[in-house]
């Protein structure tokens, strides 16, 4: 089971020429995990970065490697991401027409399996397959690109999710990403969340470290005031 409260920065928003250097900061913050994106032109209007330089972080990298699929057909490369070091793989709902069995060629790899929601998608499209999923993620931007604003119409959504987990009694946590910042990361948690994942408003911070142990205060005030 995954715990929750959990920060994960995004690699997107970094500094590609000062790579290592970027997740020594990470390995040194308290940060959880790192999310990295994965973007094929097809599914998104981007292209980010594939296996090669999964592998690469993968040998700096002492946190859990959450790898965010923004591919079509991404049970195709399952298994050469795994390999590559991704702890958690999440795959987009709109991008598997047999997402059952993606979710299962996850899991038979021994790594932990997400769906994630593009804004516009119905949260009960989850509903039948949400016992299977350790991560359920939302898109609270358009996904493609980092540094866009957060959805608002996301913290409903975020509460919806909840509440069907509860009544499924399932373990699957809640995974937000996009436009996640300290001013909003409040209103997320208490909406529901697990995890937020922020890009921009850690790597582009003037003190990403400072930023990302604001954000772990932010979440462990929220747990104590619900304990
Ligand atoms: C968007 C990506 C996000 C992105 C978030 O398509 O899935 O993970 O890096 O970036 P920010 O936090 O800058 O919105
Ligand atoms: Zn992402």
């Amino acid at each position: 089971m995954i715990s929750r409260n959990i920060i994960a920065p995004s690699l997107l928003a970094a500094d590609f020429t000062r790579l290592a250097e970027e997740i020594d900061l990470i390995n040194n913050s308290s940060a959880d995990w790192l999310h990295l994106d994965i973007m094929d032109g097809q599914f998104v209007p981007n292209i980010s970065f594939g296996m090669m330089v999964v592998q690469a972080v993968r040998k700096l990298c002492k946190k859990p490697l959450d790898v965010h699929l923004m591919i079509e057909d991404p049970g195709r490369y399952i298994e050469q991401f795994r390999e590559s070091g991704a702890d958690h793989i999440t795959v987009h709902y709109e991008a598997c027409p047999h997402l059952h069995r993606v979710v299962h060629q996850i899991k038979s790899t021994g790594a932990k399996a997400g769906v994630a929601l593009n804004p516009h998608t119905p949260i009960t499209s989850l509903e039948d397959i949400l016992e299977d999923l350790d991560i359920a993620l939302i898109m609270s931007v358009n996904p493609g690109f980092g540094g866009q604003q957060f959805i608002y119409q996301t913290i409903p959504r975020v509460r919806k999710l909840k509440s069907l987990i509860t009544t499924k009694n399932t373990k699957t946590v809640i995974e937000i990403d996009g436009g996640v910042g300290l001013h909003n990361a409040e209103v997320i948690l208490q909406a529901g969340a697990d995890i937020l994942v922020a890009g921009s408003s850690i790597f582009k911070a003037e003190d990403p470290i400072r930023t990302i142990e604001k954000f772990k205060q932010i979440s462990d005030n929220l747990e104590t005031k619900f304990a």
